[in-house]
């Protein structure tokens, strides 16, 4: 026993100085690091002056610690221990000198400051300018919403300004983010943008069914992103797909309370980004205001959604389990000039709570092409009679029909 024991620290410690070695001698140049057995270098915030479970903010020891991982040219590791960790706006920007994905392992619970006023960008925790970034750990991320929702006015002001996202990605390529926690976000859970190949899984998302714009993910101007595995229960979209994003797949996701997943809404802003190749699959909406929407607003810029598919999916009480809306925010005669085309619902099946269980109102001036729906058998509480309505749309149907297809059919 004890012999064998001799040899495993005999050989921890030899791996430890062959990856000293080959780091370049990077113990001696990152002070503040530690190495660890496995040859990787361990920043962790608290030697860097952060201060677990108290009133002091550990913003900078986290910024300091980030810049001193960064900057180290080997496998490296952001290590933040258990404890509850008190952040302001805090971005972790790059590039960075690994050749490797650096890891940013979060064990204890970071906590958002709830002044508004020491948040002047997008997010609360920033990645920006990242290639190759790993964030894990079993860890919390609370952004404390609950004492600043009350300033969401979005309801009623069409210009307003969104409170900052739990995490924010910017520029952040071949990404791997899972096994966290994000609570309460005070805006978005988590927003991904202008990134690339980006991977989310077993993310647990939670905050109150009436929590205003806190949607669980939102993703634009990006491509290559996967998400799956998790649990997304929030006051808006579980996930939402904005413009510019191309070759998204959910997969096993569990959505409710929430609005559901969306694609949009697109068409707010003038010259968006097209959306394509959208995949949603085995994954359950329960309880959600929607299931999967398309929604886009009127008046808009023309720019096309097209590609998607929402395949084996499971309907649990949802008020509008299928539904495009192109007539979405603001009032306008104008008609949307989002076209929306190849859409592809299969295999979609359980209970609504309203009585129009498939509802596809399309533009007038750019109708929907190519919708088809195959094998969709909803049922209502009580087997009520559920019906389907479209406009301007062009459907095609095939396999099981509950609700029978649509009656005014394509005007389109
Ligand atoms: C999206 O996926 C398709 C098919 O795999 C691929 O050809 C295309 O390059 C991808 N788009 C981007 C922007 O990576
Ligand atoms: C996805 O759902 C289909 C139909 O419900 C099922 O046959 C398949 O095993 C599921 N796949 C995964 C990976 O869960």
């Amino acid at each position: 026993m004890e012999s064998g024991a001799r040899t495993i620290i005999f050989l921890i410690l030899s791996s430890a100085l062959f990856s000293c070695n080959s780091a370049g001698g990077g113990l001696l140049a990152s002070p503040g690091g530690r190495l660890s057995p496995g040859g990787e270098m361990i920043f962790n915030v608290l030697s860097f002056g952060a201060k677990p479970g108290q009133i002091q903010e550990s913003t900078q020891a986290f910024i300091k610690a980030w810049h001193a991982a960064c900057n180290f040219n080997g496998r490296v590791r952001l290590l933040v221990p258990p404890g509850v960790y008190r952040l302001s706006e805090t971005t972790f920007g790059g590039p960075c000198k690994s050749q490797s994905p650096i890891i940013v392992q979060v064990q204890g619970t970071l906590q958002a400051v709830t002044d508004l006023s020491a948040y002047t960008g997008k997010g609360w925790i920033s990645f920006s300018n990242v290639n190759g970034l790993t964030l894990t750990g079993g860890g919390t991320f609370d952004g404390q919403g609950r004492s600043l929702w009350r300033y969401n006015d979005c309801n009623n002001n069409p210009d307003c300004v969104h409170l900052p996202a739990s995490l924010y990605f910017t520029k952040v390529t071949n990404a791997k983010v899972k096994s966290i926690k994000i609570i309460n976000a005070m805006g978005f859970h988590m927003h991904v943008t202008n990134s690339y190949l980006f991977r989310a899984y077993r993310l647990d998302i939670t905050s109150p069914a009436d929590s205003p714009n806190t949607d669980g993910m939102h993703i634009s101007r990006s491509a290559n992103v996967k998400i799956s595995r998790s649990i997304v229960k929030t006051g808006d979209d579980c996930i939402s797909i904005g413009q510019g994003a191309t070759n998204v797949t959910i997969n096993r996701i569990t959505c409710g309370p929430g609005h559901g997943i969306s694609v949009g809404s697109l068409g707010k802003l003038p010259k968006e980004l097209d959306v394509q190749g959208v995949i949603v699959k085995n994954s359950t909406l329960q309880g959600t205001t929607n299931g999967l929407r398309i929604k886009t607003y009127p008046a808009s810029d023309p720019s096309r959604a097209s590609g998607m598919l929402f395949q084996d999916i499971i309907m649990d009480n949802v008020e509008n389990p299928i539904i495009i809306n192109q007539n979405y925010g603001t009032k306008s005669s104008k008609p949307s000039l989002v076209k929306i085309s190849d859409v592809i619902y299969q295999n979609v099946r359980g209970t609504t709570s309203s009585p129009v269980a498939v509802n596809l109102m399309c533009s007038s001036q750019a109708p929907c092409q190519n919708i088809h729906l195959n094998n969709v058998n909803l049922k209502f509480q009580g087997n009520l009679k559920l019906t389907a309505t479209c406009t301007n749309a062009q459907v095609g149907y095939s396999g099981i029909q509950i609700p029978p297809p649509c009656q005014s059919g394509a005007s389109a």
